[in-house]
Parts: structure tokens; C-alpha cells; sequence
């Protein structure tokens, strides 16, 4: 079976990088290189980045077949797949050009994708044109555990979310919508208070979504001029049984049930926890088997991740016009299907 062509756009800490920095013993694949090599079944044709020194340092441990500090180049390369790991302000427009340049059959983008909802409706016409399939790397929706949880909580009776994040609502504010949609679906109205901004200019806010029953309220942890001293990344989830708390980056899942109170007839969320692991740390293979399947034939081109991201963007761009107008916005209805249309 023929290897499929992979070019890689950008080659720092999620294109191969981490996956070089692991601490000693830490198993699991957190890099677009990595991924693909542990898929197998893909050959590294192309990496490009403007800076020598990291592309070096990426060759040096991936060894793909050619390099390049040209970025424009690889966009107009044929490639299979092409993954798009350069600076959120690029995505878009590496996006768009690789799309009109017609050289590529799959993009995989990091996240954040399209900061606004016309970008990403423009993608979404364009990729479907071209019947380019298109997936930002929002792994956790190919956590086989995580996607047991989302089955298991449909019967629930959740009474209320609470998320916590940093580093700005547009940056991993993104990410934790992104986990709040895949286990819950899209909000039906959006609140937000803002506190500031982070360094790099992202807002810093307070988001409460509504869902039909139940509230999530998503916190940052940072303030104006004093990031979150460490990564947190959490989403709690109170049903009328359990307290469910994804924890650990997304690695553990914590189970407290209802239990009895010393006092007669108090019940409270039981301190002790049932633990379960989650597979993030082989989601990313899961994105790169994806792609694979479609490469490969043995899938259609599916248009599903366009219409979660136009979602997932619909949500943040809701949360930030809360907080700029001080007033609920209630989101938009969720566009027609392109196969269908
Ligand atoms: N999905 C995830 O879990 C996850 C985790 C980390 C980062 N990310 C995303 O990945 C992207 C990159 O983050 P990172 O942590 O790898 O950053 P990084 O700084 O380690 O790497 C970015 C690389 O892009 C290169 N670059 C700069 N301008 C470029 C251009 N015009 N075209 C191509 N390359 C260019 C830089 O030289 C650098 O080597 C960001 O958008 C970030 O949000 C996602």
C-alpha cells in the first residue's frame, strides 16, 4: 500500500516538539510527526517554518525527505495531507491558500481556527468544493473515553457545569467551548463579563452558557498582568448522582457519587473518587487514523468538523460580544448541511 504524502507547516512544540520533550517514562503522542509515525502509513515529504533553528531541530528528530524555510512553497506542493501547526494568526489564510491552490486532499489545522464566523463559513463552501477534508485539531473529539462519557451523560440529569482555562478566551477558552460542545452540543445563550486582557492581548473572561436545564459557567484563571502560574484545564460536571471532573489536561476522568452525610438525611458529592484514564494521550493518533480513512477511501469526506468548528466559533465569537455589549446573546440557528444542499 502506498505511503501517503504528509508536508508539515510550522514545525515547533505541537508539530514534533513535544513529543521530544516528554519527561522521562511519560507515554502518549502529542505531536502532528508523532501521530502520523505511529499511524503509520504516512511518509514525511515536506516541513517548512521561517526559522532555521527550529526547523532544524524538527529535521534533526523527524527526518522529513525535504525542508524549506519558504512557507509559501509547501502550500502550492501535492501533497495528501498538509498540517497547518504555524501561529493562530496564520490559519486562516494558510487555510484559504492551500485550498485555492488545489494541491492538497486533507488539511489538518491547529486550533484556533477561524477567528470569525464568515471566515470559517468561507471555509467551510471552499472545502466542500473541493471536497478537502478539513480537521482542527480538537483531539479530545477522538477520545474513545470522552465519547463514552458524552453517551453517558445524554440520560443524566445534569444540574450544573463549571470549566476552568487560561491564556485568553480566543486561545484555550477555544479548546474548553470545543469540550463543552462535544459533550453537551451548542449553548443556546451566551453571557460574559470581561476582566482584562493577557499579555498577548486575548480577553480574559467569564462565560456563562445556557443549555435547555442547565448552566455551565467557564472561569479563566488569569488576570491582567498575572498569567495562571501553571496549565489548568478543567470541566466539572454536576448531575443529580455525580460529580464528574475531567482533570489532568483531559488525562483523568473523577467519579464522586451522592453519598450520606454524618447528619441524617444530608447528602453530599462524596470526597472519594472512582478514577478512570482517559486516551488523550493517543488521541492524536485517532485524528491521524481519521484522515487516513479518508485518504485512503474508506470513508467519505465529511463535512461534521466544519460544522462543529462553525459552532465551536459561533459560541466564542457569542461570548466576546456578551462581554463587549453587556447583554445575553443567544446563538445562531446551525447552518444547512452542504451534502444535502
Ligand atoms: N491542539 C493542541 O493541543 C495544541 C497545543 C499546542 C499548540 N497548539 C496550537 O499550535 C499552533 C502552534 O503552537 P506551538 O505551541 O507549536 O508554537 P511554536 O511557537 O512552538 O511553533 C510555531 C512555529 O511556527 C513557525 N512559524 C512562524 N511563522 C510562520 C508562518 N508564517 N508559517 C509557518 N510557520 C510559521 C515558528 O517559527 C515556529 O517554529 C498554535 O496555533 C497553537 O494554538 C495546539
Amino acid at each position: 500500500m502506498a505511503e501517503l504524502r504528509v508536508g508539515i507547516l510550522g514545525t515547533g512544540q505541537i508539530a514534533g516538539g513535544y513529543d521530544l520533550d516528554r519527561a522521562p517514562g511519560e507515554r502518549g503522542v502529542f505531536t502532528h510527526a508523532g501521530a502520523y509515525r505511529a499511524q503509520g502509513g504516512f511518509r514525511l515529504a515536506w516541513a517548512a517554518d521561517p526559522d532555521a533553528a527550529s526547523l532544524a531541530r524538527f529535521a534533526a528528530a523527524w527526518h522529513p525527505e525535504q525542508t524549506t524555510q519558504d512557507v509559501d512553497r509547501l502550500l502550492l506542493e501535492p501533497l495528501d495531507v498538509l498540517s497547518i501547526c504555524s501561529p493562530n494568526a496564520c490559519h486562516v489564510e494558510q487555510v484559504l491558500r492551500a485550498l485555492e491552490a488545489g494541491q492538497v486532499r486533507a488539511l489538518w489545522v491547529e486550533k484556533p481556527f477561524a477567528p470569525t464566523l464568515g471566515e470559517a463559513e468561507t471555509i467551510r463552501q471552499l472545502a466542500f468544493l473541493h471536497q478537502v477534508q478539513l480537521l482542527i485539531n480538537f483531539q479530545r473529539r477522538f477520545d474513545p473515553v470522552l465519547l463514552a462519557l458524552r453517551e453517558r451523560l445524554r440520560g443524566e440529569d445534569i444540574r450544573l457545569v463549571r470549566g476552568l482555562y487560561h491564556k485568553g478566551w480566543s486561545h484555550m477558552g477555544t479548546t474548553l467551548v470545543d469540550l463543552a460542545h462535544l459533550l453537551f452540543g451548542p449553548p443556546e445563550r451566551v453571557e460574559a463579563r470581561s476582566h482584562g486582557a493577557t499579555g498577548s492581548g486575548d480577553l480574559i473572561l467569564d462565560v456563562q452558557m445556557h443549555w435547555a436545564g442547565f448552566t455551565g459557567h467557564l472561569l479563566a484563571l488569569d488576570s491582567p498582568g498575572a498569567p495562571s502560574p501553571c496549565h489548568v484545564f478543567d470541566l466539572e460536571i454536576f448531575t443529580a448522582r455525580e460529580r464528574i471532573l475531567i482533570t489532568d489536561n483531559s488525562r483523568r476522568i473523577l467519579v464522586h457519587p451522592i453519598g450520606d452525610y454524618a447528619y441524617g438525611g444530608v447528602k453530599v458529592y462524596l470526597p472519594e473518587a472512582e478514577a478512570q484514564q482517559t486516551d488523550f494521550d493517543q488521541s492524536m493518533v485517532h485524528s491521524a487514523g481519521f484522515m487516513e480513512g479518508f485518504l485512503r477511501g474508506d470513508q467519505a469526506w465529511s463535512e461534521r468538523p466544519l460544522l462543529d468548528n462553525l459552532e465551536v466559533c459561533a459560541t466564542v465569537q457569542a461570548g466576546l460580544e456578551a462581554a463587549r455589549q453587556n447583554v445575553p446573546i443567544f446563538l445562531p440557528p446551525v447552518p444547512p448541511d452542504l451534502e444535502m444542499s
